[in-house]
């Protein structure tokens, strides 16, 4: 069990007959893997200079001897880890030498609605979007993507996405953080080949209702990799930046390993797993001990279509050992590094402190399609907009969907009634409090900005310190990037 949710609980609303074509397929392996993990270059967003971030196209090898066009910022596919310390000022260039407009959104940046980047904040070719703000949010490992409201699904396959990570200098955490050594970036992320190895990419048909599952997992952009790292303590950043793809990470040995945060910061002390689910948009940083270790440690994933998502639930399935596909492995002593050499006991975490609510909101994520009304609203438009929404309305960038006051907390009641969906708020972290009417206990969940929802519905307090107003409202919606394109999505502005 982790973050509260077992693997069963993944598993889809509706009738058996509706679920069965959302069962989510297994990767194929048809790539070779094991290449070296790809790091990306870390760069100070603080400093007195901006950096500069050149989105455009490139070309990527996932597997060694193949040449994949790709899209990334400054890089050729995904963007370098960006890091900024509280209580400095990031300055973030954004070039974009893409054929498209685009965005990049800071995913979990505690930043006003103007500088949110989301889809008002898109840009044209040749144009360049400048990002300013004051980092005063707690350490946490954030991301970045393009936001543009109809493309960021394709766009962020393609590669336009990054890490973000935040720093508090006054709060040492007592975590290994040697980056690229002992504190590792996992960007987890699965993709599919054509024959001449270009990525593909739909949204037609069934593909919406799940989400678009590609059949290779990628970590930085390669396929199953090898990291060598120290016989130590070691800490693993995972994103999952897939668009639609849940995961199950644990080691092909079963061994424990620690939890130190989830998506906006640590946990007040660390959580012993030996499973992390880990839903799209979700990040969590693990500690892995790998001091007694002679031989390569595999990171593993289980694989839902046989064994979990489906299983024990309405299609019968789940009896027997899970099986799982290999997410990346780990070779202890093929690197050397010193770092701490025990867990700490306790950690530097943000406190849980939004306080009583002071009203009420309910939010059900819809889907229709598949419906007559879905078939409708698709015959009418050519596209998939309008399929999918929040509380019967499909998202509009010109309609305010929700009014919040600055430093107000709300309860949340969020539904899923048919199929789980990761819901995103932006502009904030929230505490999640309840699942299916069960408590939910924060020192093991954490603080949150994406929450996994399905029929048994989550509450959740959000309270938003920043301003949003109508030319650039924040964001909700479901991180299923094909659901969220679809029209899952609704808007709020903060005064
Ligand atoms: Cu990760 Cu609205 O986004
Ligand atoms: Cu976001
Ligand atoms: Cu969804």
């Amino acid at each position: 069990d982790s973050h509260g949710i077992n693997r069963r609980t993944l598993l889809l609303g509706g009738c058996a007959a509706l679920a069965a074509p959302f069962v989510l397929t297994s990767p194929a392996f048809a790539a070779e893997g094991g290449a070296a993990l790809p790091i990306p270059p870390i760069l100070d967003a603080d400093g007195a200079q901006p950096v500069t971030l050149t989105a455009r196209a490139g070309s990527h090898s996932f597997v060694p001897g193949t040449k994949t066009p790709t899209l990334g910022y400054e890089l050729d596919y995904l963007g370098p880890t960006l890091r900024v310390r509280r209580g400095r000022s990031a300055r973030i260039d954004v070039v974009n030498r893409t054929g498209d407009e685009i965005s990049a959104h800071w995913h979990g940046a505690f930043v006003p609605g103007k500088m949110d980047g989301g889809p008002q904040g898109a840009f044209a070719p040749g144009k360049t979007s400048s990002a300013r703000f004051d980092v005063h949010q707690p350490a946490a490992t954030l991301w970045y993507h393009s936001h543009v409201h109809g493309k960021t699904g394709t766009q962020v396959y393609h590669g336009l996405a990054g890490l973000l990570l935040v720093e508090d200098p006054a709060a040492p955490d007592g975590l290994p953080a040697d980056y690229g050594v002992n504190d590792l970036p996992l960007v987890v992320q699965d993709r599919s080949f054509d024959s001449s190895g270009r990525l593909v990419y739909n949204t037609s048909g069934m593909t919406l209702m799940s989400g678009f599952l590609g059949n290779t997992i990628c970590v930085n952009g390669a396929v199953r990799p090898v990291a060598d790292v120290p016989r130590g303590l070691v800490r693993l950043r995972i994103l999952n930046g897939s668009n639609a793809r849940f995961y199950d990470f644990g080691f092909d040995d079963g061994r424990q390993f620690h939890q130190v945060a989830s998506d906006s910061g640590l946990l007040p002390a660390p959580v012993a797993r030996t499973h992390l689910a880990l839903a799209p948009a979700e990040r969590a940083e693990i500690v892995v001990d790998f001091s007694g270790d002679n031989a390569p440690v595999r990171l593993v994933s289980a694989d839902f279509a046989r064994s979990g998502m489906m299983g024990g639930g309405m299609m019968g399935g789940g009896s027997g050992a899970p099986a799982t596909y290999d997410i990346a492995t780990f070779v202890p002593g093929g690197a050397a590094g010193t770092g701490p050499t025990a867990l700490p006991v306790s950690l530097p975490a943000p406190p849980f402190d939004l306080g009583a609510p002071v009203r009420t909101r309910d939010i059900r994520l819809d889907m229709h399609a598949g419906t007559m009304m879905g078939s409708m609203l698709r015959r009418l438009t050519g596209s998939n907009g309008g399929v999918m929404g929040i509380n019967g309305r499909s998202y509009d960038m010109g309609r305010i969907d929700a009014e919040l006051k600055l430093g107000e907390t709300e309860l949340w009641r969020v539904a899923a009634p048919m199929m789980t969906h990761p819901f995103h708020v932006h502009g904030c972290s929230f505490q999640v409090v309840s699942r299916g009417g069960q408590a939910v206990d924060p020192a093991t969940e954490g603080h949150k900005d994406v929450v996994v929802v399905d029929a048994r519905g989550v509450e959740i307090l959000v309270r938003v310190d920043q301003k949003a107003d109508r030319a650039t409202p924040f964001m909700m919606h479901c991180h299923i990037l094909e659901h969220e394109d679809a029209g899952m999505m609704a808007q709020f502005t903060v005064a």
